[in-house]
């Protein structure tokens, strides 16, 4: 019987640290944990590595341990026991900690615009499909079998370019604010990048706007990066006109046009790591990582804010609490499998061929 996480769920945040550590400590080597930068600290703590979603993807691949136990999302461990060995066990510790912006396009409305899109054009012939990392497996799959790739926000160039390089245009889901945000650098005007609406027919475009596009791109947003507003930045310097600005590129476009620097969760601790001292900078991502930033660096007088008056937190990335934590993990040691995430090995398959492409493109 496995232990049931209804009796975790009573236990104080201390009393699961000290259980976390004991059941790591049993379970040594054939243990690791994966802790994404938006973690609470509570969890975060615990990562034997921490990272954005291309580092820990790397982690996974490179991982020996027998149990890959991810503090972070629902795609993230889909990943992990895609790119780990069949005999590796990825484990969420809560299998409701998704990603709202990965819901946002699923296989049967992807294969549905690639139908409408082919009534246009060839669409194997003249587009590639490029999903975000923040999205299901079988999306990845779709994007492995018709030549496309998978992306992160650290290698989006790269991997446009690679895409470019392949075909023409670009299909991009389900982010639309990276993949806009990353044409644009890269020299795209706004109108060659069309948005498809997938509440729509033909995505709500006409034939020449499909015919006239570089990128298409899925009408999908994150509900924390939503929140930034350029106007919160134009208050913000006006009290205090030296800060840096620093966004996750899945912010709008004004947010990123009005920003210093414009990167991945990686990229942003990089940054602000090697800023001078007594330096202030307006951060647009998730408060977890803000926070942390804040404590981190305010020895070195560095001032890190958080670009929101309000609280907005990625919820299903809090999901992930201690309590969940200590219950994977003393099941575990109890020798059960608690919460595996398993691809199927067909998608699976599919979708490491798109996985591979990006790692090859990868900085
Ligand atoms: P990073 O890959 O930059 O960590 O981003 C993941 C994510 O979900 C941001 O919202
Ligand atoms: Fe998904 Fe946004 Fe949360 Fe990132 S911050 S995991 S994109 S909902």
């Amino acid at each position: 019987m496995n232990a049931a996480i209804q009796a975790y769920t009573l236990l104080d945040d201390e009393d699961c640290e000290a259980r976390i550590i004991a059941a790591r400590e049993t379970l040594g080597d054939s243990l690791v944990i994966l802790g994404h930068h938006y973690q609470r600290d509570e969890v975060f703590r615990h990562a034997n590595f921490t990272g954005d979603s291309l580092k820990l993807s790397r982690q996974a691949a490179a991982s020996r341990a027998m149990y890959i136990v991810f503090c972070g999302v629902h795609f993230m461990a889909e990943v992990a026991d895609i790119l780990s060995r069949p005999d590796q066990i990825a484990i969420l510790p809560d299998m409701s900690a998704g990603c709202s912006m990965a819901d946002m396009a699923d296989l049967q409305h992807v294969e549905a615009a690639w139908a409408e899109l082919s009534e246009v054009l060839d669409a194997d012939e003249s587009i590639t499909p490029v999903t975000y990392i923040n999205s299901a497996a079988d999306l990845k799959a779709f994007c492995g079998r018709h030549g496309g790739i998978v992306c992160t926000s650290t290698n989006a160039r790269n991997v446009l370019e690679w895409s470019f390089k392949q075909r023409e245009k670009v299909l991009f889901f389900p982010d639309q604010h990276l993949g806009r945000n990353t044409g644009y650098t890269m020299g795209i005007p706004l109108d060659k990048m069309v948005v498809w609406d997938f509440d729509k027919p033909r995505g709500g475009l006409t034939g020449e706007q499909i015919q006239q596009a570089k990128i298409i791109l899925w009408k999908g947003f994150c509900s924390v990066h939503q929140m930034f507003q350029s106007e919160q930045i134009d208050n913000f310097k006006q009290k205090y006109p030296e800060t840096k600005i620093i966004s996750h590129p899945e912010s709008s476009f004004e947010v990123c046009q009005k920003s210093d620097y414009i990167g991945s969760t990686e990229y942003i601790i990089k940054t602000i790591r090697e800023a001078e001292p007594n330096t202030r900078w307006l951060v647009a991502t998730e408060l977890n990582l803000v926070n942390r930033l804040h404590d981190q660096y305010k020895h070195e007088g560095k001032n890190v804010h958080f670009m929101s008056p309000n609280v907005c937190m990625c919820s299903t990335m809090f999901r992930i609490d201690p309590q969940h934590l200590a219950w994977v993990l003393e099941n575990l040691v109890a020798g059960h499998v608690v919460n595996q995430i398993s691809v199927p090995a067909d998608v699976a398959e599919q979708a490491k061929l798109a996985l591979d492409r990006m790692l090859e493109v990868s900085p």
